[in-house]
């Protein structure tokens, strides 16, 4: 049995008098309060993992665009945009998100394989950093936009660099099958469809092969072939200035070792440093996964003769990646085990009626019973974003702490709220 609170990380969450806190909170104290499940960041972390970042990059010149799809709640964003982040948006929905909480629209980047008209034009209307186009299509489209709103786009073309990131095939997104980007050897149409669009202007390169990615060797690839491919379109006479190098720094959910601010660094350090591009990173997960937790209560300990099955209130709606990447995440209780505590496998599985809401399989955990709290390690990232209301469930509760304050972030949405979101027409109404 591993150490439970390994993937803990000590500033944000520890055992004191008996129960797990989030900074000087009792997480008992906030599920009485706000009930059970629900999310809880640690402020102090997000900011210590952002710093961390900042405080490698920095001196290569590299600007960090935080991935709001990986957690976008309005507090959250805040935070960063206090510590002087910028944000990689995907959706006209986080263009809105990202500038209501503070965030400035020139530190905006856009990506996305679909941008609709609409989301194009908001985003030229508020005037945001950059959009990094992943078709022709688009780019037809952007300098239409553009066009009829009097301006000239920036635009950076998002390249797909046909390399392996090594991880889970439904994170993977810089292979030639896959959707997203330009493949390489299209952009010998460039001069004949970027020198005719007089409302676009190509100004860099973007890349992001994908999630969760583990070792430096696929971004060193990618973030050379990014030079290469930099250096023959400004032989070309494109005035290319900026490269975008994407994301998708792993963190250690399990066992893994993760891939380091000094890393990161070190991979561009050795690639497109100093090459006279102007440099921004996408990171997500990396800045967010290990401050938050999802705190759950145990509903059933079900005695199903050859196993046992904890049954918890929390399910597939509130945190999808187990069923959905067979993500793996550490189970913790929040009560602490004390010495000499039985110890019992579990299936933990949540309400939800499918089999694939199934959080872990023999699970060894200190013997949990019904009423008892458990909590999700490493739940910051895509928990509350991937959430949904399916079997009608609640919205669940997202708490931010502090040191000893701590505040809803996110308030419950409950399903009598989320009836009146549909309508009856007139001739189905029997009430
Ligand atoms: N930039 C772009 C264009 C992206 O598509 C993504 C993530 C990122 C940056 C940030 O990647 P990160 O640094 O967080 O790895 N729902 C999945 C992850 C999907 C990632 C999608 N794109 C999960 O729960 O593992």
């Amino acid at each position: 049995m591993h150490d439970l609170t390994r993937r803990l990380p000590p500033s944000a969450f520890h055992y004191l008098g008996g129960e797990l806190h989030c900074e000087g909170v009792s997480l008992s104290e906030i599920a009485a309060k706000v009930g059970t499940p629900f999310y809880c960041y640690s402020a102090t972390r997000l900011r210590e993992r952002y710093r961390a970042l900042a405080a490698a990059l920095d001196p290569l010149g590299v600007k960090i665009h935080y991935a709001m799809k990986a957690n976008g709640n309005q507090a959250v964003l805040s935070l960063f945009a206090l510590e002087g982040a910028g944000v990689d948006i995907v959706s006209g929905g986080e263009l809105n998100r990202a500038l209501s909480a503070g965030m400035l629209a020139e530190r905006v980047i856009f990506s996305g394989v679909g941008k609709t008209a609409s989301e194009i034009e908001a985003a030229l209307k508020a005037g945001i950093h950059q959009l990094n186009v992943e078709s022709f299509e688009e780019l037809r489209l952007i300098d239409a936009i553009a066009g009829s709103l009097g301006l000239v786009s920036e635009v950076v073309l998002r390249v797909n660099p046909d390399v392996d990131a090594e991880t889970h095939a439904k994170i993977t997104t810089g292979k030639k099958d896959n959707k997203f980007g330009i493949d390489i050897a299209l952009l010998d149409r460039l001069d004949n469809e970027v020198k005719s669009l007089e409302h676009v202007k190509l100004v860099g390169i973007a890349s992001h092969i994908g999630s969760q990615i583990m070792r430096t060797a696929p971004l060193i690839a990618t973030y050379a072939r990014l030079l290469e491919v930099a250096d023959m379109l400004k032989g070309r006479g494109f005035a290319i200035s900026r490269i975008d190098l994407g994301g998708g720094f792993g963190i250690p959910y399990e066992n893994q070792i993760e891939l380091s601010p000094t890393d990161i660094a070190d991979a561009i350090a050795t690639t497109v440093a100093g090459k006279g591009y102007a440099l921004a990173v996408e990171p997500g997960r990396t800045l967010v996964a290990d401050a938050g937790i999802l705190v759950s209560g145990v509903t059933y300990v079900k005695d199903a003769g050859h196993m046992q099955f904890a049954v918890l209130d929390a399910a597939m709606n509130d945190l999808v990646r187990p069923a959905m990447y067979d993500a793996h995440h550490d189970i913790v209780p929040v009560r602490e085990p004390v010495p000499g505590t039985q110890m019992t496998d579990y299936d933990v599985v949540g309400p939800i009626c499918e089999s694939s809401d199934t959080f872990a399989k023999r699970l060894t955990l200190p013997e949990i019973k019904s009423g008892d709290l458990l909590a999700f390690a490493t739940a910051g990232a895509y928990g509350a974003t991937m959430s949904s209301t399916y079997n009608a469930r609640d919205l669940i509760p997202e708490v931010l702490v502090e040191g000893s304050r701590w505040a809803t972030i996110r308030r419950r949405v409950p399903i009598a709220e989320q009836i009146g979101w549909d309508r009856v027409p007139d001739w189905l109404k029997t009430v």
